[in-house]
């Protein structure tokens, strides 16, 4: 899942090649859609594949050790980071690239493996601290991407109010000069407010929500007008406000020591020289963690499944050709995933008969959680995958349950791309509820993932019962479709018009989230 530090696409088609991350990389072609694919006889000697027989290879005890290895490769980047870590740009990251070409290399016979290099621009922020009206504020915390203050040193002024919701050069008052400006969560991007605010020569900005609760966003792309960026807490908002209104002033202290960068990183993608080139069934995981910790989790666990699944499916002939994706820089706003999508012409998007999102598999206080996607607000097609993970579950008698399909995770660029999509996933940050609890076993009142985006996403943060039980499922996904798509809504070109005009009820969805962060 989409986290805490932040980054954002550079606007321009990013360059494709073989970087030189890993240097047992082995020699794969450049961009996987110029590679000639399809036509060769590869494991026509092997079985059809079957789901009962491909899921029947999937152990939990494989992903255990997988795991082993990837909280080593994690350990890597103690020396750079101070803790294991597999963030874009360390080198457990690297090594997780590499991990993944390692696993696919014996198999240079069935998968064509290329990697997609992208700029990405990633943000740290080292330190903060606002103060408003003397008292150092616990509920302001820097947007992602936000520049750092002035020189990276503390800047005084006032609090200036601003009209409506900033999201208009007129709104900000000339009192914004060389002050801080104080904005309202809502309408426009925290980009966009930030911008103006910038424009408007406000040393800092602060926006404060519109309901109760901090507000954990990102600036999105940075521009040079972009200032330094707090969100405030709703709840303690109000008394400023009223104060402002009173015509009194505050007095404010804005600092953040940050930096933005820009790097680039790898999406890895391997895709069957088998199977009709044609129809493609694709799913991805992301490769990336985020800063604060190993990621095993998060999402090591859709990774590991992904790297098995992909090296038991060798074991079979398909009908379909079936693609493999693992994602770089999901955390910084699923940058990996939508460079991918926007940069596919027409003609190769509509080859993706459906797309498959694995992100945490494995939460330690697990839900089987469904991506609760539907043809109404999606690409139709979508709500049969949905249909595919409920069925399954009930099958095995196993309880499961809906979650919002939100654009939190690597399938939202597929969606706006008019690509039916949908996932499974065992929970984050959330609490589990008492009814869920006695569906699922486990505690109720604690998260399902206590140690996201923590140190602590290690060896120890993983159930495999559940990860065993989602691989398979996973498993069952891949053989299904490669098998066939029967009965599945075809793809056309104009279903990738359409679905770019979204409804009022999927654009409310869509532009809220994208990945972990709110970004309007
Ligand atoms: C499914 O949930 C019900 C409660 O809602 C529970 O009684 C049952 O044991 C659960 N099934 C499994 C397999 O955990
Ligand atoms: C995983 O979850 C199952 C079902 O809730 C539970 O029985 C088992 O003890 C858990 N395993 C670990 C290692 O937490």
């Amino acid at each position: 899942m989409a986290g805490f530090k932040s980054i954002a696409v550079n606007g321009l088609v990013a360059l494709s090649g073989v970087s030189a991350l890993s240097p047992q990389r082995p020699r794969f072609s450049q961009d996987h859609s110029q590679v000639p694919i399809g036509a060769g006889a590869h494991g026509d000697d092997k079985p059809l594949v079957e789901t009962e027989a491909l899921q029947a290879k999937i152990s939990g005890k494989r992903l255990l050790e997988r795991a082993g290895d990837l909280f080593k490769i994690a350990k890597s980047s103690e020396r750079d980071h101070g803790r294991p870590t597999r963030v874009i740009g360390s080198v457990g990251h690297a090594g997780t690239i590499a991990y993944i070409y390692s696993n696919l290399e014996p198999l240079r016979d069935y998968y064509d493996v290329s990697s997609q290099t992208f700029t990405a621009v990633s943000g740290t922020v080292y330190e903060h601290r606002l103060v408003l009206d003397n008292h150092v504020s616990n509920d302001a915390f820097p947007m992602s991407l936000t520049p750092p203050t002035k020189n990276k040193e503390p800047v005084d002024g006032d609090l200036i109010l601003v009209d409506n919701e900033g999201c208009d050069a007129k709104d900000y008052p000339k009192e914004v000069s060389g002050n801080i400006a104080f904005i309202k969560r809502g309408t426009c991007p925290f980009g966009t407010k930030s911008e103006l605010a910038g424009k408007a020569g406000a040393v800092a900005a602060v926006v404060y929500n519109y309901e109760s609760g901090p507000v954990s966003g990102t600036l999105g792309t940075p521009t040079p007008d972009h200032v330094a960026t707090f969100g405030l807490d709703g709840s303690v908002a109000g008394k400023y406000i009223e104060k402002l209104e009173a015509g009194k002033t505050i007095k404010a202290t804005a600092y953040i020591d940050a930096v933005v960068e820009t790097i680039k990183t790898d999406n890895v993608i391997a895709q069957t020289k088998g199977g009709d080139p044609d129809n493609c069934v694709m799913l991805g995981g992301h490769s990336d963690s985020v800063g604060e910790g190993p990621g095993i989790n998060d999402d090591g666990s859709g990774t590991l499944s992904l790297i098995e699944v992909a090296v038991q499916l060798a074991n079979f002939k398909i009908n379909n050709c079936v693609r493999f994706a693992w994602w770089s820089a999901e955390e910084e706003g699923l940058l990996g995933s939508d460079h991918y999508v926007a940069a596919l012409p027409a003609e190769e998007n509509k080859k993706i008969r459906l797309f498959m999102d694995y992100d945490m598999l494995a939460s330690p206080n697990f839900a089987y959680q469904v991506y609760d996607a539907r043809d109404k607000v999606n690409p139709a097609g979508s709500q049969a995958l949905r249909d595919l993970y409920v069925d399954w579950y009930t099958e095995h008698g196993l309880n499961y349950t809906f979650i919002p399909f939100d654009g939190r995770s690597d399938y939202d660029g597929f969606i706006r791309h008019g690509i039916p999509a949908g996932g499974i996933a065992t929970g984050a940050e959330g609490i589990k509820s008492k009814s869920e609890a006695a569906a699922f076993g486990g505690e109720d009142g604690v998260p399902y993932d206590v140690c996201y985006h923590a140190i602590c996403d290690n060896l120890q943060n993983v159930n495999v019962t559940a990860w065993e039980v989602n691989t398979k499922l996973v498993a069952h996904s891949v053989a299904k479709f490669a098998a066939s798509f029967e009965g599945f809504p075809k793809r056309t070109i104009d279903s990738i018009n359409l679905a770019t005009v979204p409804t009022e009820e999927s654009y409310e969805k869509k532009t809220k989230y994208h990945g972990s962060k709110l970004s309007i």
